[in-house]
């Protein structure tokens, strides 16, 4: 079995992506499953760190789908990747770890993510949530506007609201800011979408904003 030690954290960086958790993976068994992995940036980063036997990824995006594939066809682990449907296709508690980084925004229907969520994972089993793009982020407000002018169809989800989903689902809900320490690296010369007015917002951001949501399944 593996169990999560939260004694220390450590900060990943790679395809976008922070992943501070520490997971200890003693059975080599183990199957990890990402929730919006689009390239596979995060399931090569897991894989790096933990070893576990099969990646599992959910993603819509066709093309990102294609190059997870073949980025992961290099590792020893058996790799499934799926469309956002396909949820049908994990094995009821075949899950030993649950991961998702800034997809909730994409889903609208919070229960049914989180009653997949919760067939999916084991006994015993963790699920670990990050997300910047909820309404109590006081920068949320205009990404979403950027992300609805490039055409996303995003939702609004508040903290509160997707701590009670993952509860009324049978697991038990904890947060914390995913970051609490580190540099920020940032460019403000290079425009690019998603800017930060101010050096201020983006600290509370980065090291308060962006929460990190995990919900246990005990039972
Ligand atoms: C902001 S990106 C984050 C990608 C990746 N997790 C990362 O951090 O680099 C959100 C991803 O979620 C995917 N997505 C959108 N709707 C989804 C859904 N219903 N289920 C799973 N993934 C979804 C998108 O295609 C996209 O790849």
């Amino acid at each position: 079995m593996k169990k999560p030690a939260e004694a220390g954290f450590r900060c990943f960086g790679g395809d976008g992506v922070f992943l501070t958790l520490l997971w200890e993976n003693d059975d080599k068994a183990s199957t990890v499953l990402d929730i919006g992995c689009h390239r596979g940036g995060l399931l090569e980063l897991i894989h790096e760190r933990f070893r576990p036997a099969s990646l599992l990824g959910i993603e819509p995006l066709v093309s990102a789908r294609r190059v997870a594939e073949r980025r992961l066809a290099r590792f020893a682990a058996h790799t499934q990747l799926f469309g956002a449907e396909a949820w049908s296709n994990i094995p009821d508690a075949g899950v030993d770890l649950i991961v998702g980084h800034e997809v909730l925004q994409y889903i609208g229907d919070l229960s049914l993510l989180m009653a997949n969520i919760r067939r999916a994972i084991k006994l015993g089993g963790f699920v670990y949530l990050a997300l910047g793009c909820h309404t109590e982020n006081p920068i949320w407000n205009s990404w979403k506007h950027e992300l609805e002018a490039l055409g996303h169809n995003v939702h609004d989800h508040s903290p509160l609201e997707i701590m009670a989903a993952g509860a009324r689902a049978g697991m038990a809900p904890s947060v914390r800011p995913l970051r609490d320490t580190g540099w920020v690296y940032h460019d403000p010369s290079v425009s690019a979408p998603f800017s930060y007015p101010s050096v201020g917002e983006l600290l509370d951001h980065q090291f308060r904003q962006k929460l990190l949501f995990r919900f246990e399944c005990q039972k």
